[in-house]
């Protein structure tokens, strides 16, 4: 029987409260399949950096490395600044690991209501394709003068020609094998960065002339906020840097009803490391503990990556169980208009698996 070896990183907060869920239905879809599952978790997060000054340990990446994926539930306390949890444990391992193509799927199921007015079940369908690795996010830069009155920052963007080209032709790759729309939509913001987003429409163009199958647009960054809400339905795949997306992925996610639905992969196309799976939200401070966080996102994370590894029947199985459950619309938590725990959600999902 095959056996996936699965890094699993709960974290902090309601990371806690959904990973065991997804565990349990990635064991169930596991039996069903003739595969298992051998968990390995680390408990990285807040409270390691409380107890040693920092989220994991020194020699974290060389223990994630033999595992053929990583299931992460979500990092960030309020005593600890955002960026110390974001950039001593997110960041390192998808750059560590070429994770270059978070794909953060926006698809709104039947049976829940989206914010927007108009879309019903169905009618938005795209993913988003953010660049993982390089872009806003490179961590480029420093302070002058710290500390004092005259204080300067300086954060330098960073992007590459193989660097955007590979993320476009994954995103293009990836229209071409959704075979919905075939569409690409580029995220762009080339009339005031003249540099880095020029070069970035210049690589677009280029590979989207290698794909005449696909149609293309590009879209400002702040149009494509505006047409998120206004023409969700007309996106198929949208790919953009790592800031942009991160922004737009947020918007793509509450669009299709909850930010608890909203998954992500986190890849390395070429497979040579691990994977990271993860749900796009945070630790949600506000509401961990309650056991009422929306587990559906960890969940559907679990099947992208469970097709990742090769299991794609077993990863449509969790899909269509989950799309029953909202369907049904018994079990819900809180976020979309219910009042059933976590636990509870997971259980019907359990239930259209058997
Ligand atoms: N990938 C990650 O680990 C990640 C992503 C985003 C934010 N964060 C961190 O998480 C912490 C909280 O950040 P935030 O509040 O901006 O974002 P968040 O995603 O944690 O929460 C935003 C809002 O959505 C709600 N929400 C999120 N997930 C939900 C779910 N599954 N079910 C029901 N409701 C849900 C929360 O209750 C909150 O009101 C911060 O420390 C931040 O840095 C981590």
């Amino acid at each position: 029987m095959k056996t996936f070896t699965i890094a699993v990183i709960a974290g902090d907060g309601v990371g806690t409260e959904v990973i065991p869920q997804g565990k349990r239905v990635l064991q169930a879809a596991g039996r069903r399949h003739g595969f298992t599952l051998a968990f390995q978790d680390f408990e990285w997060g807040a409270e390691h950096y409380f107890r040693w000054g920092r989220m994991m340990p020194a020699g974290a990446i060389d223990l994630l490395q033999p595992c053929d994926a990583i299931y992460l539930g979500a990092v960030g306390h309020p005593e600890i600044p955002d960026h110390t949890t974001l950039n001593g444990l997110l960041l390192p391992i998808r750059r560590a690991f070429d994770q270059y193509a978070n794909v953060r799927p926006a698809y709104l199921y039947p049976g829940v209501q989206s914010p927007l007015v108009r879309p019903k079940g169905g009618d938005i369908d795209f993913v988003v394709v953010r660049e993982n690795t390089e872009g806003e996010y490179a961590q480029v830069g420093g302070f002058l003068y710290h500390h004092q009155p005259e204080e300067v920052a300086i954060q330098t963007s960073v992007f590459t020609r193989r660097g955007i080209e590979r993320i476009v032709r994954f995103a293009f790759d990836l229209a071409v094998k959704r075979d919905r729309k075939k569409k690409v939509t580029s995220i762009t913001k080339s009339n005031a960065q003249g540099y880095s987003m020029v070069l970035w429409d210049t690589v677009f163009n280029e590979v989207a002339a290698q794909y005449p199958q696909v149609s293309t647009e590009s879209l400002l960054v702040d149009a494509a906020a505006m047409n998120f809400i206004r023409r969700p339905e007309s996106f198929d795949v949208v790919v953009g840097s790592n800031l942009f997306c991160d922004i737009l992925s947020d918007l793509s996610a509450i669009i299709i009803g909850s930010m608890g639905l909203a998954a992500s992969a986190n890849l390395d196309p070429l497979r040579r490391f691990p994977s990271m799976f993860e749900p796009v939200h945070g630790s949600a401070p506000d509401i961990a503990g309650k056991g009422l966080v929306n587990p559906l996102a960890t969940i559907l994370s679990g099947a992208m990556m469970l097709d990742h590894l090769g299991a794609p029947q077993a990863a449509a199985e969790i899909e269509t169980a989950v799309a029953k459950v909202l369907a049904e619309g018994t079990a819900r938590t809180p976020d979309l208009g219910g009042k059933s725990s976590t636990e509870e959600v997971t259980e019907a999902v359990l239930k259209h698996l058997q």
